[in-house]
């Protein structure tokens, strides 16, 4: 069952995953191991990501042995194009903490064979032992990654086509909606079930619908989100806003 957590403000809620993300890297490297994390881009992520270079140039805490699988890419923008989440990355976090840049991982935009890139993407997850905490946020179409309905329980890494809500909404990052690329490569539903850990952040009353829907109807294919109702360890992170219609 998901946990829902209504925090008083975005920033409480981000500091509040930014904890658990640095107790989850802490006891790994005490383990001698290394912390697998899922990460998104989106607005949604972008205080938490504050609060992650916070604790590393305030704290001391260290991404040396953390190794990072992001959800997804535009398919056909290289990882220097301003738009790609590869270069999200890379302004809103990578470039600011100690990460190795090799143990980074995001889907390539543009590859000559999309299916093996994507099946090339769910080895590596695999050879790094799978993700231990893997950080969502959601579309107003009920995405995860880029999963648009209709998308299933068992979908796994892949090429898809964007849902013209998805485009519209990402296209004030574009500038203009024709600038927004059609597809994208994403982890699947069934890739995102397999974390151990989920910790979902979603703000705004923009968003409040699409939390009611997700966590109050029959999990589908119709809404991609909705099947995190049955991960074991799934924590939904709102503020007031987000959770107006619960
Ligand atoms: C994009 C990403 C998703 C993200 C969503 C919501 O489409 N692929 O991973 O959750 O946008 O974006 P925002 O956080 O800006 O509302």
């Amino acid at each position: 069952m998901s946990k829902v957590i209504v925090h008083a403000d975005k920033a409480t809620a981000a500091k509040a995953v930014a904890a658990t993300i640095r107790d989850l890297i802490t006891a790994k490297a005490k383990a001698g191991q290394a912390a697998v994390l899922g990460l998104a881009t989106g607005s949604t992520p972008l205080p938490l990501y504050a609060e992650l270079v916070r604790l590393h140039r305030e704290e001391g805490l260290s991404f040396r042995n953390v190794v990072s699988f992001n959800l997804d890419e535009y398919e056909g923008l290289s990882g220097d194009h301003p738009q790609s989440y590869r270069y999200f990355m890379e302004q809103n976090l990578f470039r600011f903490i100690d990460i190795r840049r090799e143990n980074t991982y995001v889907p390539a935009g543009i590859s000559a064979d999309a299916a093996r890139t994507c099946a090339d993407y769910e080895a590596a997850i695999r050879t790094a032992g799978g993700i231990d905490l893997q950080v969502l946020g959601i579309g107003r179409t009920g995405h995860i990654g880029f999963n648009e309905p209709p998308s299933a329980l068992d979908s796994r890494t892949r090429r898809v086509h964007l849902d013209e809500v998805t485009r519209r909404d990402n296209s004030v990052f574009f500038g203009e909606l024709s600038l927004v690329p059609q597809g994208a490569l994403t982890m699947g539903v069934g890739t995102i079930m397999d974390c151990r850990q989920v910790e979902l952040l979603a703000f705004g009353t923009g968003k409040a619908e699409i939390i009611r829907k997700t966590l109050q109807t029959q999990p589908s294919a119709d809404c991609p989100a909705s099947w995190l109702q049955s991960h074991a360890r799934c924590t939904f992170h709102l503020d007031p806003e987000a959770n107006a219609l619960l």
